[in-house]
């Protein structure tokens, strides 16, 4: 029996040993607390009734290296975690977006190289881009790029190469990560700097 089947037993329980009391007891202040535990125990079972919907958290997908064989499909898991896990959705748009607060990403991938991707995104006060989207002078923009290494988002060092492959490839550039540096990324980028080529 589960649980809460038993709660709700012996929730039935008490309110049967309510009701004799109101049957048969004559005694005013015995008689009140049969009422009382009948009340009670009716908001017990109605509580008990309420579906229980327990929040997990949100089920995290794995990738088996092994069936990945293209860059296309590395590119394909980018684009998953630039949408999820990598939050960077929530700040950056592809092509222009009405009220944007953070650089537009259509075509990054051509304009900056793999290892400038990469600083951008695991020391992002190295180079700050400024917005130009406006009249007058560039200016930062409201936002912070977050270090995407670390925590909240914490993407592993793999991670990130799929970000970017991702990327490159939206961007109609070849995609320049290798299924092997995948497999060779170690769980998490340890310094901030680290090029991809250089560790
Ligand atoms: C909290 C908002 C925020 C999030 C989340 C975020 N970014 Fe950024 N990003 C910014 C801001 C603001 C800048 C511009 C300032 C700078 O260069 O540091 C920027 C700059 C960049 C740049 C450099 C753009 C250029 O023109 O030089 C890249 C590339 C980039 N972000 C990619 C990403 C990727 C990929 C993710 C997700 C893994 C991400 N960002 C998540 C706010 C964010």
């Amino acid at each position: 029996m589960s649980e809460v089947a038993f709660l709700q037993l012996l929730s039935l329980g008490v309110v049967g040993v309510g009701i004799v009391i109101l049957l048969f007891i004559r005694a005013l202040f015995v008689r009140v607390v049969g009422f009382v535990v009948i009340v009670l125990a009716m908001f017990t079972l109605i509580g008990l009734g309420v579906p229980q919907m327990p929040s997990l958290p949100p089920a995290v997908e794995q990738f088996d290296l092994a069936k990945i064989k293209t860059p296309t499909a590395i590119a394909a898991i980018g684009q998953k975690i630039f949408f999820s896990k990598g939050q960077c959705s929530l700040c950056h748009s592809i092509g222009p977006r009405a009220g944007a607060r953070c650089p537009d990403l259509k075509g990054i991938g051509a304009k900056l190289t793999r290892e400038f991707l990469f600083e951008s995104l695991t020391d992002p006060q190295a180079y700050i881009s400024l917005d130009y989207r406006h009249e007058g002078l560039p200016k930062q923009y409201p936002a912070r790029m977050p270090y995407i290494h670390r925590n909240p988002i914490a993407l592993t060092k793999g991670e990130i190469l799929t970000v970017i492959a991702f990327l490159q490839q939206m961007s109609g550039e070849p995609v320049s990560i290798k299924v092997q540096e995948l497999m060779d990324a170690s769980e998490a980028v340890e310094v901030a700097s680290v090029s991809p080529s250089a560790s």
